[in-house]
């Protein structure tokens, strides 16, 4: 991301107040890899936009804190999780925790996160906690379902891109919308401003996501820190292939259904083939039409909404910084 100073102050008082966590010491096999995923860093989108929620409603900041480590917790146990389902090896250029030490560490420490979350949900002082639970409740179920449509998807060819688009809104999209609800929600905003906000979010994450299946294929494995090819592999329908399988010709299309069904051992194989035929369709542009697509709708939302002048700026920053985004 480009350099933001009043972004990076944020992120990096969050990265204080995450290392500042007190955890038990013992089971030192439940603690240790929540304090080692708390502590790989990460971009810190998702608290990055309670804090500034609450700001641009006039709050606070630090009275959003505990729940602004609260999404960030739960998005990290949302991880844990991930990468045990997409056997992922490496996040944030690190081993992932179920490679690290095993699958049950990883459930498990992840549940444990899920709790914390609520308990730092909890330590709000300020607005309405019942509703700040009933808007993380039912975006925790959501991203809960959009996983596993991402799972079923993964065995089907049958996948339309307007699946996969309320595929993503659910699994990624919702909690970067929930953020910005919760923290204004704290901030003083009525419902009304929250819901509008919340809007924002969710097309801001629908772009992010679209940006993270493009960084998958695309991406400089120097800065994106995760796997390059990790969905190609496990034939993940993201935007790239569901439009190859749209845009394809027949011959293109039996190329890439032959590439699909490449054996894992020919990881690399199948990689160049995909690609290839993703760089004939020109995938790469489309994929970054429809990115400025739900950007600018996002876009569109906030200049809409009332509120903090500068407040709104660094959101406008946080999600223009998003698009160009490497990691
Ligand atoms: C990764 O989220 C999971 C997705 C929803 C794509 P981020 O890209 O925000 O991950 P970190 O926290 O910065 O590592
Ligand atoms: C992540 O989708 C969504 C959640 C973690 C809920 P991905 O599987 O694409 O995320 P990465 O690429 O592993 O970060
Ligand atoms: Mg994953
Ligand atoms: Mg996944
Ligand atoms: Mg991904």
């Amino acid at each position: 991301m480009t350099p933001n100073s009043y972004i990076d102050r944020l992120r990096s008082e969050l990265d204080e107040a995450l290392h500042a966590l007190a955890f038990p010491v013992q089971p030192e096999g439940l603690y240790e890899p929540i304090r080692y995923t708390l502590e790989l860093g990460g971009k810190r989108i998702r608290p990055i936009l309670t804090l500034l929620a609450c700001e641009l409603f006039g709050g606070k900041r630090t009275d959003a804190l505990p729940a602004a480590i609260a999404v960030e917790v739960f998005h990290n146990f949302t991880l844990l999780h991930d990468d045990i389902m997409d056997q992922a090896p490496l996040r944030r250029k690190q081993p992932t925790v179920h490679c690290k030490w095993n699958t049950n560490t990883a459930i498990l420490s992840g549940d444990r996160m899920q709790i914390l979350a609520y308990e730092y949900l909890a330590q709000t002082p300020t607005g309405d906690l019942l509703e700040m639970l009933r808007v993380f409740n039912r975006t925790a179920a959501e991203v809960c379902e959009g996983q596993q449509f991402d799972m079923n998807f993964e065995n089907s060819l049958e996948v339309s891109l307007d699946d996969y688009l309320e595929m993503i809104r659910l699994k990624t999209a919702v909690l970067l919308g929930a953020s910005l609800h919760i923290g204004a929600l704290i901030g003083g905003a009525t419902n009304r401003q929250a819901e509008a906000l919340y809007r924002f979010g969710v097309g801001m994450g629908m772009a992010f996501q679209l940006q993270d299946d493009f960084l998958d294929t695309y991406g400089d494995p120097q800065y994106f820190g995760k796997q390059i090819g990790g969905d190609i592999q496990a034939n993940k329908k993201t935007f790239l292939l569901l439009s190859a399988l749209q845009l394809a010709t027949p011959a293109q299309h039996k190329q890439l259904l032959e590439a699909l069904a490449l054996p894992p051992e020919a990881a690399a194989e199948k990689l160049r083939r995909v690609k290839a035929l993703y760089d004939e369709l020109e995938l790469p542009r489309r994929c970054a039409e429809a990115i400025r697509y739900y950007y600018d709708e996002a876009q569109r939302i906030l200049n809409e909404l009332e509120g903090d002048t500068r407040a709104k700026e660094e959101l406008r920053n946080l999600a223009q910084n998003l698009l160009y985004r490497e990691d």
